[in-house]
């Protein structure tokens, strides 16, 4: 990707349907033994690669213009392939779904990641709990039950994959399950809506309370995914960065409450209105101060790197602390080499702004860290040419696209190794 900095983004942008609420919910369609369709289906590789997987264990699925319609009635495998699993270490929710319909699964051991070592302690605690034996064998989890059967769950931390998981293990599971200290994002209360529209009984108390009383099965639904508030909030600090104004259609305005709140800190204006968003970055040059990533409601860890570009350019000094995963300041060096001043110590990135950043050959490894990148590219001097885009398009429809959309000048071109 090539950007030539110095435009303020401007215009509109329609945001696409979530990433964090599409995996969980097609791991969910294969409990059901019959149709599901989820529309507005963001085309992202994780996407296309859950779906291999679902295709993988014998569903029939189609994938049209963000419709994207499953046949699970014709399941037969339960083994998830190596090369499927490692690339999408997200296929561990799968565990729950198939040991809920088949009562038997085989995954790859889903390792860490360049933002950290992603363990599966609590995912496994919260299944076994349910009634699964779970074991590691040559680098696969393999488990198995006679029957998920309902019990009480209290998780130490309020991990989202691990809660996906002891929800998706408990729809059919013999009798009711209580869950207390449950990840409260946005995308797990939409597995929770997409599961009863499928007729499951979920009850969402709040506080990271959650209530599953265990149905015999489940039924056809059609079900239309919730927007993506990380690339909305991605595209904000864009206008941020870039001092611009533009208006992102279909925002999901109500789960952004906390990024909205740091950039009007920041001096930028943000509003909701028709259904969208309202952004003006032209007078947002403050620090917005200590900044710390929290879980839901806090301020989201995947937006850390989209605000630490925006900080590099804010005037003051932005001290900001990655509270949930152990090493996502990859995108620091490469935000120094576009002259940004940054100081890391352990989980806390202190970041004195500057007036201009200049453009530099830079790398994306990590896919919210690759698209911190591209905002920076769009308000650095000169050009950006960023390698390993493909990170980027594991979770944006087409970062491209919309930023060329919103006025930048930018290429797709991967720069050559
Ligand atoms: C989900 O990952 C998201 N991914 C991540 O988004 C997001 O950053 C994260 O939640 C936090 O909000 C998807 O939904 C596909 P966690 P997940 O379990 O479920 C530790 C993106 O950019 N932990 O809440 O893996 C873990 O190491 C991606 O879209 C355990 O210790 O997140 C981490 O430090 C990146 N044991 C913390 O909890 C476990 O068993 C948060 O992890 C599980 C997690």
């Amino acid at each position: 990707m090539e950007l030539t900095g110095g435009r303020p983004l401007h215009g509109k942008v329609r945001v696409q349907g979530s990433k964090n609420a599409a995996l969980p919910i097609l791991a969910g369609a294969v409990l059901h033994r019959g149709r599901t369709i989820v529309d507005n289906c963001p085309e992202i590789t994780d996407v296309r690669w859950t779906v291999r997987i679902l295709e993988e264990l014998g569903c029939r699925v189609r994938f049209e213009e963000n419709r994207l319609e499953i046949d699970s009635s014709c399941l037969q495998s339960c083994r998830i392939p190596g090369e499927l699993g490692h690339r999408m270490r997200s296929s561990v929710v799968f565990l729950g779904s198939l040991l809920g319909r088949m009562k038997t699964a085989r995954i790859p051991y889903p390792g860490g990641c360049t933002i950290g070592k992603r363990p599966v302690d609590l995912h496994r605690k919260a299944l076994e709990a349910l009634g699964a034996v779970i074991t590691e064998e040559e680098g696969y989890l393999c488990a198995e039950t006679s029957g998920m059967e309902g019990t009480v769950i209290r998780f130490p931390f309020p991990s989202v994959g691990a809660t996906e998981n002891a929800i998706l293990g408990a729809v059919l599971a013999q009798g009711s399950t209580q869950i207390y200290g449950a990840a409260m994002e946005p995308e797990v209360l939409e597995l929770c809506r997409f599961l009863n529209e499928k007729g499951a009984r979920i009850l969402w108390k709040g506080q990271g309370e959650i209530r599953i009383e265990g149905v015999k099965s489940l039924q056809d639904s059609r079900f239309v995914l919730m927007p993506d508030r990380i690339v909305a909030g991605t595209y904000l600090f864009g206008a941020i960065v870039s001092r611009g104004r533009i208006f992102l259609e279909q925002a999901p305005c109500e789960t952004m409450q906390e990024v909205i709140r740091t950039a009007r800190l920041m001096g930028a204006e943000a509003e909701a209105s028709a259904g969208g968003l309202w952004v003006d970055g032209t007078r947002a040059w403050k620090s917005p101060g200590q900044i710390r990533t929290a879980p839901y409601p806090g301020f989201p860890t995947d937006l850390q790197s989209p605000l630490m570009t925006a900080a590099a350019l804010a005037q003051g000094v932005t001290v900001l602390e990655e509270r949930i995963f152990e090493s996502r300041f990859q995108t620091a060096p490469q935000l120094r080499k576009m002259g940004a001043k940054i100081a890391l110590e352990g989980r806390t990135a202190v970041v004195a702004g500057t007036r201009r950043l200049h453009g530099a050959q830079v790398e994306a490894s990590e896919l919210r860290g690759g698209a911190a990148l591209a905002l920076a590219g769009t308000a650095a001097e000169g050009v950006t040419r960023i390698r390993h885009v493909e990170y980027i398009q594991r979770g944006y429809e087409d970062l491209c696209r919309d930023l060329q959309e919103l006025g930048a000048d930018v290429k797709i071109q991967d720069v050559a190794s």
